[in-house]
C-alpha cells in the first residue's frame, strides 16, 4: 500500500540512495532531488521519481512537492574535506539550502522535515560522553554548516514543517552510490588492496553506524506520531563507538595478513562518544549492524572484483570537490 509522498533531497548519495530504496520498499511514494553534485549515474529504480535540482534554486524543482507529506533532507556538501574545497559553496548549499528547503515545505504545507545532522558538531570532547544536551563544538566550517542549520530547524518560523533532526555517527557499509572517504569504508579497502591500514594517532573516539541501519532510523522518524516531544536524536548505539585504533584492530583481524601502522600521536579535533539512549528509548530505534558488518560486506564485494578502482574520485568527495572546483575554474 503507498501511504505518503516523501522527498527526499541527496538522494542519490550515498544514505540518499540505501534511504529512497527502503522508503519506496516500505511502501511510500518517493520523489529524489539531487543535483548530480557527486553522483554522475543516475540511479533508476523503478516506483521512484528523479528529479534533477539544486536545493539553492526551489523555483526549479519545488512543484515536485505537491502532495508530498514530509521531506528527507539529506543534499549538502558532505564531509570537512570536501566542505574546504569552496567554504562558501558549502555555506549555502548546507545552511541556506536548508532555509530554502524549509521555505518551500512551509509554501507546499509539508508538514515534517527529516533533517540529517552529524555527530561530528560535538567536535572534541576529550573522551567524556556526550549526548544531546551537550553543548556543541563544531572543528569545522562542515559541522559550522550543521549546527546553523539545526538552529534554523529549531527556530520557530509559523507553520513550517515539524523538524526531526538526526545527529549520525560516522557511517559505513555498501551503498549504490559508495564512499570511500568514510573511515570503516576506506581502512577496509585499504587493508585488502595494500595489506596495511593506517592510522593516525589512533586515541579519538568515534561513534558509527551502518548505513543500512541509518535508513532504518529515517523510517522511524517518519512513522513516528506527530509532535513527538525529542526533535534532536543522536543516531547510532552505545556499542558502536570506538577508539581508531581499536578500530584498525578490528579489521586487520577481519582481512588476514594485513597490518596496522600507527603514525604518532596527531591531535585530530574530532574526538567523541556519543550517547544514544534517547533514540532506543523514544524510536525504540536499534542497529542491526555492527561495524564488523560493514568491514565484512566491503571485504568480500573486493574479493569478488567490485571497487578496484577504490580510489577513483568518484568514491570520494573531497576528490570529486576539487574535480567541481577546477571545472568552475576553467
Ligand atoms: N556519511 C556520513 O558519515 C554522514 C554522517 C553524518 C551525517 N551525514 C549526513 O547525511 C547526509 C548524506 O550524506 P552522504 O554520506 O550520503 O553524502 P553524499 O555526498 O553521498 O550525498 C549528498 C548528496 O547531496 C547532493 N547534493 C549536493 N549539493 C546539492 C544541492 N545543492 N542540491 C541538491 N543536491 C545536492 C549530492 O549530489 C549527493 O548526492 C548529509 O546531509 C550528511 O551531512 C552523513
Amino acid at each position: 500500500m503507498r501511504f505518503t509522498r516523501v522527498l527526499v533531497t541527496g538522494g542519490q548519495g550515498y544514505l540518499g540512495s540505501v534511504v529512497v530504496d527502503l522508503l519506496s520498499r516500505s511502501g511510500f511514494e518517493v520523489v529524489s532531488l539531487d543535483s548530480g553534485y557527486v553522483t554522475d549515474t543516475r540511479a533508476a529504480l523503478p516506483h521512484v521519481t528523479y528529479v534533477q535540482g539544486d536545493v539553492l534554486d526551489p523555483a526549479s524543482w519545488q512543484t515536485a512537492l505537491a502532495d508530498v507529506e514530509a521531506v528527507v533532507h539529506l543534499a549538502a556538501i558532505v564531509g570537512d574535506p570536501a566542505c574546504g574545497v569552496d567554504e562558501d559553496l558549502a555555506m549555502r548549499t548546507n545552511y541556506l539550502g536548508t532555509i530554502r528547503v524549509v521555505e518551500a515545505c512551509r509554501k507546499f504545507g509539508v508538514g515534517r522535515i527529516v533533517f540529517a545532522s552529524t555527530c561530528s558538531n560535538y567536535g572534541s570532547t576529550e573522551g567524556e560522553q556526550v549526548d544531546v544536551w551537550s553543548p556543541l563544538n563544531p572543528q569545522s566550517v562542515y559541522a559550522q554548516t550543521k549546527v546553523l542549520a539545526e538552529h534554523y530547524l529549531l527556530s520557530p518560523h509559523g507553520g513550517g514543517p515539524e523538524p526531526c533532526i538526526l545527529r549520525f555517527a560516522t557511517l559505513h557499509g555498501l551503498s549504490p552510490r559508495m564512499r570511500f572517504d568514510l573511515a570503516v569504508n576506506i581502512m577496509t579497502a585499504s587493508a585488502l588492496a595494500q595489506g596495511r591500514i593506517v592510522v593516525q594517532g589512533g586515541s579519538q573516539w568515534r561513534p558509527f553506524i551502518h548505513v543500512r541501519d541509518a535508513a532504518s532510523a529515517i523510517l522511524k522518524c517518519l512513522r513516528r506520531r506527530p509532535g513527538s516531544q525529542a526533535v534532536v536524536y543522536n543516531c547510532g548505539s552505545n556499542e558502536e563507538n570506538y577508539l581508531i585504533k581499536d578500530l584498525a584492530e578490528l579489521i586487520r583481524h577481519e582481512v588476514p595478513g594485513s597490518v596496522t601502522d600507527i603514525l604518532g600521536d596527531v591531535q585530530d579535533l574530532r574526538n567523541y562518544r556519543v550517547d544514544f539512549s534517547l533514540i532506543r528509548q523514544t524510536l525504540s530505534f536499534t542497529n542491526s549492524f555492527r561495524v564488523v558488518d560493514g568491514v565484512r560486506e566491503i571485504r568480500d564485494a573486493m574479493m569478488n572484483g567490485a571497487y578496484d578502482d577504490y580510489l577513483s574520485p568518484r568514491y570520494s568527495n573531497h576528490l570529486r570537490a576539487l574535480d567541481v572546483s577546477h571545472q568552475g575554474a576553467l
